[in-house]
């Protein structure tokens, strides 16, 4: 199947595809620790801040230079940047897309394989009569992969094949099918559940707690952090990860829009539905359960610590007081939820690389699924082996944070003022049946760009305690969680044994980047040769 020939069957099709590659455990774990972590209630309107200055921006230049593209034959990053300039350097820029969707497929992929285990778990019944402390070892020992612990293994090789099988399918055949069938189970798992979770009662089933506490702490508002360049970072963050912006994945499906589909209406709806699926139903799962069980105190302790394993080391002790059948219900609901919201993200974040070689080397889409399951395996194998070392959560920061943000303000500078933004907007505006406001093609040319060069520079630099006075005398002391800080273990003992396994995952990152160029430098000469032999032949033939 050769990917010119292949498009979504239909809007419906297209809108829960899309829609499956932004919900994911980004929804459902990724925004409750968020939004505890930064003030609860104040959260929210940063939050929505960013959503409107850079999210719904970056969704109309991600749909609609992935539909030009598409009508030109690309269906990957490198081929879509090069559409808004012919520099051939855009053309390496696109190198970020295929490294952040690659690095975050590897880590998501095993995500998802912890999400069947224990949805498995929960039928059979292996959490019953566990303390919270026993749960929350068992997520630890899960994670140690060994000789003897195997399943995490087993269980991730299953999830990998499963990606290339529907992935070998196709658009239509594979992907659009599997997000007809995963999105309505996610979203009757997820109503069930938050139903659940805000009509628990203080003194039933164990509850200390009513539901409608959580939700109190989540939704009062706190405007004390609003001036916190902090929660505005993580505010940000979260709508790049739950959009799937600055992955090349909304990029690739869009490439496969005919050329009458409207993207204003599409980009809108698939955004607002992942919207409405994480504040709202994401928002009132995982804390007013955990609330209700364990109160406030607890629940802001455990998150502060823990990042997206809460759910795993808490939920299955929280089901369990619900007893029996339900226990086991709630367990499958909760984690089939997880996994069906991280199954149709790890098909989208594979098929920037699929693109890429379907078209550079007219390799089938078989193929280069197959081939692209090779490049998961190796790269997922350290985060799965070396998880304890702290190779998981280095994968999530450069791939899954700093890369992303960085290819998202590379597409946002290139849309608005190398390609201009008056072809942009004419771009987003073709078959338009939904009219974006006149006022976004502004914020596209002056905000959008200019926030992301805001945002990314302070994370660069990022000054100790915030204190951005540049005159202040006793010098400019970076703090720990500054990109460059990062980058120099700034804050780290310097005998500490994990900096060896950290520095030795950045080498492979950094090498498996290269030979991204590479490959993008290869790919188009094979191109061009084999475009050169095919104009040759035609040329022969007509003069025979
Ligand atoms: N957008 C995906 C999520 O929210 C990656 O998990």
């Amino acid at each position: 199947m050769s990917q010119q020939s292949q498009s979504w069957n239909s809007r419906v099709g297209l809108i829960l595809a899309m829609a499956g590659n932004a919900v994911g455990i980004g929804n459902f774990l990724r925004f409750p620790v968020q939004a505890v972590q930064n003030g609860g209630g104040a959260f929210i309107i940063p939050y929505l801040v960013s959503f409107v200055l850079l999210g719904i921006p970056l969704l109309l230049v991600e749909w609609s230079t992935g539909k030009y593209g598409g009508m030109h034959g690309h269906h990957s990053p490198p081929m879509i940047m090069q559409m808004m300039n012919h520099r051939k350097i855009w053309r390496y820029t696109g190198a970020f897309g295929i490294f952040s969707s690659v690095i975050i497929c590897s880590y998501y992929c095993y995500i998802e394989s912890w999400n069947l285990s224990y949805a498995i778990y929960s039928v059979l019944g292996v959490f019953n009569g566990m303390g919270e402390t026993q749960i929350s070892d068992f997520f630890a020992a899960y994670l140690n992969v060994s000789v003897d612990n195997f399943i995490p293994l087993v269980s991730f090789l299953f999830c990998m094949c499963l990606n290339i099988f529907i992935l070998s399918k196709g658009i239509s055949g594979g992907i659009e099918k599997v997000a007809k069938f995963c999105m309505p189970m996610l979203f009757i798992f997820g109503i069930f559940l938050a139903i659940k979770a805000c009509s628990l009662t203080a003194g039933e089933d164990g509850a200390i707690f009513d539901g409608t506490e959580g939700l109190n702490f989540l939704w009062t508002p706190n405007f004390d952090s609003l001036d916190n360049p902090k929660v505005w970072l993580a505010a940000a963050g979260q709508i790049f990860f739950t959009l799937s912006l600055g992955m090349g994945a909304i990029q690739c499906y869009a490439s496969y829009l005919q050329k009458e589909d409207d993207i204003a209406l599409n980009s809108m709806t698939s955004g607002f539905v992942n919207e409405f699926t994480e504040v709202i139903i994401g928002g009132a799962i995982l804390i007013p359960i955990s609330v209700g069980y364990l109160g406030v105190d607890r629940v802001v302790e455990l998150m502060q610590s823990g990042g997206l394993g809460l759910g795993f080391k808490t939920m299955p002790y929280l089901f369990e007081q619900w007893g029996g059948v339900l226990s086991a219900l709630t367990g499958l609901a909760f984690f089939g939820l997880l996994f069906f919201a991280s199954l149709t993200s790890t098909l989208a974040l594979a098929q920037p690389t699929i693109g890429f070689f379907s078209r550079s080397y007219e390799w089938t889409q078989k193929k280069s699924s197959i081939f692209f399951g090779g490049i998961l395996l190796v790269m997922a194998l350290p985060c799965i082996l070396f998880f304890d070392k702290g190779v998981f959560d280095e994968y999530d920061y450069w791939g899954g944070t700093i890369s992303l943000f960085f290819f998202a303000m590379i597409e946002s500078i290139a849309f608005s003022w190398v390609m201009g933004v008056d072809k942009g907007w004419r771009m987003i505006n073709d078959y338009a049946e939904l009219k974006i406001p006149i006022v976004f093609k502004y914020v596209l040319k002056y905000i959008t760009p200019t926030l992301f060069i805001v945002i990314f520079v302070s994370a660069l630099i990022k000054p100790m305690n915030d204190d951005w006075s540049l005159l202040s005398f006793s010098g400019w002391e970076l703090d720990n969680s500054a990109i460059i800080a990062e980058l120099m273990h700034k804050g780290v003992d310097p005998n500490d044994p994990s900096i060896f396994y950290l520095d030795m995952t950045r080498i492979l990152l950094l090498i498996f980047f290269v030979l991204i160029c590479v490959l993008i430098w290869h790919a188009t000469r094979t191109r061009e040769e084999n475009s050169n032999k095919r104009f040759t032949e035609s040329h022969q033939n007509t003069l025979e």
